[in-house]
């Protein structure tokens, strides 16, 4: 009997094997193998199926015969969102928003056919009607159909001005379907047609051709594939909503990301106002690129410039704080780097860091040991990137470095100064990609001073009211910083 086999599968990377084991051989990850029964007979073969062509009528093309003419985009009217996408949503592409719960998927969804006015579609299965609509209340300020415009402009969600007066049409364009059958919420779709289609979310819904429970790891292919399908024959793009629990063992979006043509990942503290939306991947777009949202009582605002947020208000005069000037995708980000070092309480030194790697602050804390003589072995050292903030760049090092100095002198650092380096092992400061462009953006915030590696090639043009400083390892940093400390 076909019906009672089943596969297994890795809910980290979406292996497949005929059996359980405790490592997946894919992957290497332990403990993620679950188990999902096969497809029932006669299914259309899931993704398979979409790669191939469903009807088996193309052919390969040559290069020069294909039509480069540009993919219109439609504007999603958020502008960092339509940036995030590579300058907006390409039809007939399939975008999922993936991001732990409660940090604002729903809400930034639902905000999309409110401030863009697009005809949406708009699928839930986590939440009533009602449930729906209350919220939309309160990202309008007020009911929705009435006075719309006026409240939403008032609440800063539409970014130009010139909307100010435009009619309340979008709100009557948002159709809100509670269903979590695929061939149900298909069919719909094929009869509205409507210019986008939101599915919150995928965890919830299932579809007949698959036995197992909605939310399994093969339902999520399958309901994927189903809506890539729809998507790429209908050309109407489709927003995805999927959760990834704290864990991450559950089957989620780590299988979506083969299937989706763009994934955008939430970041951040659920508590604090800030959320980061990051690209991960993207086909039409460049990845690792971010937007900056705040949370407010009426939804998510758009934060056009992270840096000004991210620096602090306080004046200088605070030690363990240094400025780092990174580079997240193309765009420049300045921040603040906190770092508190202390006597140890017990015996082992503890090290901790949020936002940041910790094997890497280990690797500096040794590089301060040995290549500049601090004995920080004996020292609690926290580090703190500001905002949520998850960095990767190497260029934070020399920030890191500065900040753990400032706070194990108690000197503080001059507020205006800012930093932008990879600290080597052997304790040399090594130049980091796009220094012009950290530099830039130094200057037009307002910094005097920033901190490069001697071995930076720099461009000719260099903004005059910045003055660059060049350190070539760390003790030179030292001396740079800390003459009087
Ligand atoms: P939500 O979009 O429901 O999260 P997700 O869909 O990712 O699970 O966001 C839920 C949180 O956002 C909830 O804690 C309340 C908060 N929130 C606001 O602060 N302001 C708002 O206008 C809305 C709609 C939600
Ligand atoms: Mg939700």
């Amino acid at each position: 009997m076909a019906s009672a086999k089943t596969l297994w599968y890795c809910t980290n990377c979406g292996n497949e094997s005929p059996k359980w084991m405790g490592r997946c051989p894919a992957c290497g990850e332990w403990n993620t193998m679950v188990e999902a029964p096969v497809e029932k007979k006669g299914s259309k073969g899931g993704a398979k199926a979409v790669a191939s062509g469903s009807k088996g009528e193309r052919k390969p093309l040559r290069l020069k015969e294909i039509d480069r003419s540009k993919e219109p985009r439609l504007q999603l009217g958020m502008p960092e969102l339509d940036r995030l996408l590579g300058g907006g949503i390409v039809p007939g592409s399939l975008v999922l928003i993936g991001g732990e719960p409660g940090i604002g998927k729903s809400t930034l969804s639902l905000q999309i056919p409110l401030v863009s006015g697009l005809k949406t579609l708009y699928v839930t299965g986590e939440e009533s009607a009602r449930q729906v609509k209350m919220r939309a209340d309160r990202l309008c300020g007020g009911a929705v159909g009435e006075s719309v415009s006026g409240a939403f402009c008032r609440n800063g969600l539409r970014s130009s001005a010139e909307e100010t007066d435009s009619p309340a049409a979008p709100v009557e364009d948002t159709l809100i379907f509670t269903e979590t059958r695929m061939e149900s919420i298909l069919e719909q779709a094929e009869e509205i047609r409507p210019e986008l289609m939101i599915v919150d979310s995928v965890q919830t819904m299932f579809t007949d051709t698959v036995e197992s429970t909605p939310g399994s790891v093969s339902q999520i292919k399958e309901v994927a594939a189903m809506l890539l399908r729809f998507a790429k024959e209908s050309g109407i793009p489709v927003l995805l909503i999927g959760h990834i629990t704290k864990d991450g063992y559950i089957a989620g979006p780590k299988i979506l990301e083969h299937i989706v043509d763009v994934v955008l990942q939430f970041e951040g503290e659920n508590r604090g106002a800030y959320r980061i939306l990051r690209s991960i991947k993207n086909r039409f777009g460049s990845t690792s690129e971010i937007a900056v949202f705040e949370m407010t009582g009426a939804g998510l605002r758009e934060v056009a410039n992270p840096s000004e947020m991210l620096i602090p208000m306080h004046e200088a005069g605070l030690s363990g704080a240094a400025i780092c000037a990174t580079l997240d995708g193309t765009r420049p980000l300045l921040f603040e780097v906190q770092a508190l070092v202390s006597s140890a309480v017990y015996g082992t030194a503890q090290r901790s860091a949020t936002g940041f790697d910790t094997r890497r602050l280990n690797m500096l804390l040794a590089v301060l040991e040995k290549r500049a003589g601090f004995h920080l072995s004996a020292k609690d050292v926290f580090l703190n990137m500001a905002g949520g903030l998850k960095v990767s760049d190497p260029a934070a090092d020399l920030a890191v470095v500065a900040a753990v100095l400032s706070s194990n002198f108690d000197y503080s650092l001059p507020g205006d100064s800012c930093f932008a380096g990879e600290v080597g092992l052997s304790g040399e400061i090594r130049p980091v990609a796009n220094t012009d462009r950290r530099i830039g953006e130094a200057a037009r915030l307002g910094f005097k001073r920033i901190y490069v590696s001697s071995f930076t090639p720099l461009g000719e043009q260099q903004p005059k009211e910045i003055k660059i400083v060049k350190v070539a390892d760390v003790p030179a940093l030292v001396k740079a910083l800390f003459k009087n400390a």
